[in-house]
């Protein structure tokens, strides 16, 4: 059928004022402003603020949302008591699935019934708040348990971003280091009808609530197609191991026809608008961490299969080595693009609630035709005679 949209590519589900992709121009807004100012000029508190509101915090807003989001940074017990009982090899996207759920099941217990779980446009933006707030002691605390290590309190002195890297890694962050990582989530907060958000829109539109929304999206996020590809440019880079190898390596992944991961996008086909400017930060931390090698493997890879192929890098080819270098297990690269893809994908949780349309696309079925069953004799005139083939012979 000509008129099928395999993917929905192209197709426009609904209007939103949360982003604006524009593939033509390279340029991503999050409510009009570009999002490379965002990551140069903002913290992740005020993106957040400005991704729910529409509008970027003044000062006594933000202080507002900095103090509503440290009192949720600890560590939920329940959702300390649900990691635990997956086993260590887990992959942290299902340990986020699980304790996302869990979260979700306390703050709306003792709803009378499916609708009141939906709650008020007020404690939605609560919610998202908290699991904003609430995130990063969860992936922090999934890198730890692999490495056999307790979860770390929050520092109310530190901010978002800071205070994420405090509870992962029980050190004093760098500030250079806490500037590009906050500069990642920014980039990573919002991104239109990607799959994940869309994800969380179909299951919002069904009137379910904030969190099955949320943990639905988490589910659509871990696939490498959409954003398990930060951790796959990891592997590829450690396959490739170094920048003399890439061209062997890239003849004989071309020739397997492999995927290359971090590299092409749906809507960009012509380069990543956020990827200069996680670039820069990914440069920042190679000279940070003295790491040439790095360097050099990035560009070559990209050189080549650019020149080759004419795909260009998306977010996740600059994210995965920047992470990786922070010092991020390659496995909690995801669960990262979860803690800020959140914002984006409660802001749209928001916005579908407010404009509410339920998402049930047609198919075009394929299938066989309508068939009679042996032995079956319907009450009613179910079938024509026509449609019993052995009936109308005999
Ligand atoms: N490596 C190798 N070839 C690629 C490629 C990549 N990363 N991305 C696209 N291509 C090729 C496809 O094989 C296809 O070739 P063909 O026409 O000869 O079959 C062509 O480019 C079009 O790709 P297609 O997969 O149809 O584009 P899409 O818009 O459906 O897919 C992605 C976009 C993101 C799914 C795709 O580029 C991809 O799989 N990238 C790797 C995963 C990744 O980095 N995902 C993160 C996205 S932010």
């Amino acid at each position: 059928m000509s008129d099928i949209k395999k993917g929905l590519a192209g197709v426009i589900a609904d209007e939103t004022a949360i982003s604006k992709v524009n593939p033509e121009t390279n340029s991503l807004l999050y409510r009009g402003y570009p999002v490379q100012g965002l990551a140069a000029t903002q913290s992740s508190e005020a993106v957040a603020y400005l991704l729910w509101h529409g509008e970027l915090p003044d000062e006594h807003e933000l202080a507002e949302l900095r103090t509503t989001e440290r009192r949720h940074r600890a560590l939920a017990p329940e959702a300390k008591a649900v990691i635990d009982l997956q086993p260590v090899s887990a992959h942290p996207m299902d340990e986020l699935r699980t304790a996302v759920s869990v979260l979700g099941a306390i703050d709306t217990a003792g709803a009378d019934n499916v609708l009141d779980a939906v709650g008020t446009p007020e404690q939605n933006l609560e919610r998202s708040i908290r699991l904003f707030a609430a995130l990063p002691a969860l992936v922090a605390y999934g890198q730890r348990r692999r490495r056999g290590l307790g979860p770390i309190a929050p520092r109310d002195d530190l901010d978002y971003a800071a205070n994420f890297l405090w509870m992962t890694f029980g050190e004093e962050p760098d500030p250079v280091v806490v500037d590009a990582f906050n500069r990642s989530m920014i980039l990573y907060a919002e991104h239109s009808f990607n799959a994940s958000t869309f994800t969380a829109r179909v299951i919002t539109s069904t009137l379910s609530d904030l969190y099955s929304a949320v943990v639905g999206a988490i589910g659509a996020l871990k696939g490498p197609l959409h954003g398990g590809a930060n951790e796959a440019v990891l592997h590829i880079l450690k396959e490739i191991g170094s920048a003399e190898n890439v061209v062997p390596w890239l003849d004989a992944a071309l020739a397997e026809k492999r995927k290359i991961m971090g590299f092409g996008h749906r809507v960009y086909k012509r380069g990543d608008s956020r990827v200069p400017t996680m670039k820069a930060a990914l440069d920042t931390l190679i000279a940070h961490y003295d790491r040439p090698d790095v360097a050099e493997l990035y560009g070559a890879l990209e050189r080549e299969f650019v020149e080759r192929k004419g795909i260009y890098p998306n977010l996740d080819y600059p994210s995965g080595p920047a992470y990786n270098l922070i010092g991020f297990d390659t496995v909690t690269f995801t669960p990262l693009f979860v803690a800020s893809r959140v914002t984006g994908w409660t802001a749209h949780i928001l916005e579908q609630q407010s404009s509410n349309s339920l998402i049930r696309p047609l198919s075009a079925y394929n299938g066989p035709d309508e068939r009679y069953i042996p032995g079956y004799r319907p009450a009613a005139a179910e079938f024509a005679a026509a449609d019993r083939p052995e009936e109308a012979a005999g």
